[in-house]
């Protein structure tokens, strides 16, 4: 998809629809055919005149995260049609750079399709948009350095897609050793760095727990190491994440109906790769670290059971009692590394770790657990701007009792049934160290991450989440 804005009048540009959103209290309604067709400009509603060639699409209000749906909409249903081309102008209601980043996002995260396994592809004709810089009173655009604006929410919403297309590449196609051939292919073609272990290289870095759950995989496990430096960094950022290419839940298997879908366990390495690949095309001058634990979580003679004891690679022992809390274990062992091999500033980790965080924040948000209130609240804010939605889960001491173990130093699963995805995170606060912890904070996207029936700007399959608001923080460090 070609996007461009152009500095003439929209109708002095060459495109075969015009796209105009509008909101509820707009004159347009009514008068004319538009109040004849009954067109109410709710959010997302769409309304074709065929003899203006132009294409309405309603907003409920200006929030930046309406107009990002809306523009997903109006690609969703152009694309039906048969133009190769819209153009749209600047007008009263997206006047600021958000709304306009909004839009091209929207855009571009709206005309994302899977279909690497189809047998017929289904390609849109619709291959470009063009963006007058003028409103149709024929005033500049209001919002300063729209070609940046551009060029920089293209980064991030390409980026997304980027995430999507992993996510949903099904475990057969895309396993351990898969993921780090591609972190590869991404340090070459942009300027990162890339180191990869695999299980030899892990034992020597005595990543025993990690080691353990992949076991009964016919794939090896792989760690991967992706890093973005720049000259005099701003400060350093540790990204680490949960790469299950599969879960099957190991010997704790799954029942059939929770297993299916679990390829997107691997949701947060996906979204490490394409904030890394965001990171570098921008040129952040932040040096950003990508840590991913590439494993496959099955079952066999060979596999980690109920039972064992593990050793992580800082020394600590865990019992299992249920190997289907395995992102954990796996985690555990990456943020040790991390912490060994990087001194950061920051120490993100991105899990699709827990059903217990979906239970609690439901499917759309993303669960923040840490102790800074400070990072909490930066992070909310670098969300709403990027239209992700997050919540913050509260620590305290009393769940943290219910990780002990009478054999090991602690236990991979809580021995009581509620607050599952808080007991997850302060099983991983045990591989934080003192020093670290108040640079640390885990995303739980157990619920965003991968989306079972479509909304707003995010379809079937894989959505990105942690993408763009990480990128977004990243890009507010002064
Ligand atoms: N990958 C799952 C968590 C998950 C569940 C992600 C649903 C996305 C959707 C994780 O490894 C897991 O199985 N967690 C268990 C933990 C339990 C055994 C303590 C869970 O949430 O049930
Ligand atoms: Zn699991
Ligand atoms: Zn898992």
């Amino acid at each position: 998809m070609k996007i461009s804005i152009n500095d003439n009048h929209l109708y002095d540009i060459n495109a075969e629809v015009t796209v105009v959103f509008t909101l509820d209290t707009s004159e347009l309604l009514h008068e004319g055919v538009l109040s004849e067709l009954g067109y109410k400009a709710t959010q997302d509603e769409t309304c074709y005149i065929s003899e203006f060639k132009t294409l309405y699409v309603g907003i409920e209000a200006k929030e930046h995260d309406l107009f990002r749906s809306a523009a997903a909409t109006a690609i969703k249903t152009l694309s039906k049609f048969n133009y190769k081309s819209l153009k749209l102008a600047q007008s009263d209601i997206n006047d600021d750079e958000g709304i306009f980043t909004a839009l091209v996002e929207g855009f571009i995260l709206g005309a994302y399709k899977f279909d690497a396994y189809k047998s017929e592809k289904s390609e849109s004709t619709l291959k470009e948009i063009i963006f007058s810089s003028k409103t149709l009173e024929d005033e500049k655009s209001e919002v300063p350095h729209l070609e940046e604006a551009l060029a920089r929410a293209k980064v991030l919403a390409i980026a997304t897609n980027y995430t999507r297309e992993l996510v949903n590449t099904t475990p057969e196609d895309l396993f351990p050793l898969k993921l780090a051939h591609i972190a590869k292919d991404l340090a070459g073609k942009h300027d990162l760095e890339c180191k990869v272990l695999g299980e030899a290289g892990l034992k020597d870095e005595n990543m025993n727990a990690m080691l353990d759950v992949g076991r009964a995989s016919r794939h090896e496990s792989q760690l991967i190491h992706l890093s973005h430096k720049p000259k005099n960094p701003r400060a350093v950022v540790s990204l680490i994440g949960k790469g299950l290419t599969y879960d099957s839940g190991g010997l704790s298997l799954k029942p059939s109906a929770s297993m299916v879908s679990m390829k997107l366990d691997k949701s947060g390495a996906c979204a490490v790769l394409g904030i890394m690949k965001a990171v570098s095309e921008l040129n952040l001058p932040v040096e950003v670290h990508g840590i991913i634990g590439a494993v496959e979580n099955m079952i066999g003679g060979d596999a980690y059971k109920p039972d064992d004891v593990l050793r992580a690679k800082n020394g600590k022992t865990i019992e299992v009692r249920n190997t289907d809390a395995e992102g954990r274990l796996v985690l555990a062992d990456c943020l040790c590394y991390a912490q060994e091999k990087i001194e950061a500033d920051y120490i993100f980790d991105y899990a699709t770790l827990t059903g217990a965080c979906v239970v609690a924040l439901g499917n759309y948000t993303t669960g923040l657990m840490a102790h800074s209130t400070k990072l909490k609240h930066s992070m909310s804010r670098a969300a709403s701007n990027t239209g992700e939605l997050v919540g913050a889960l509260p620590f305290n001491r009393y769940l943290k009792k219910q990780l002990k173990s009478e054999i090991a130093d602690i236990s991979n699963i809580s021995n009581k049934p509620y607050g599952g995805a808080i007991t997850a995170a302060q099983f991983l606060d045990y591989f934080i160290t003192d020093e670290n912890k108040q640079k640390w904070m885990h995303f739980d996207i157990a619920g965003p991450a991968y989306v079972e029936s479509a909304w707003g700007y995010n379809p079937y399959g894989g959505s990105g989440a942690g993408v763009r608001m990480t990128v977004e923080w990243l890009s507010n460090i002064k």
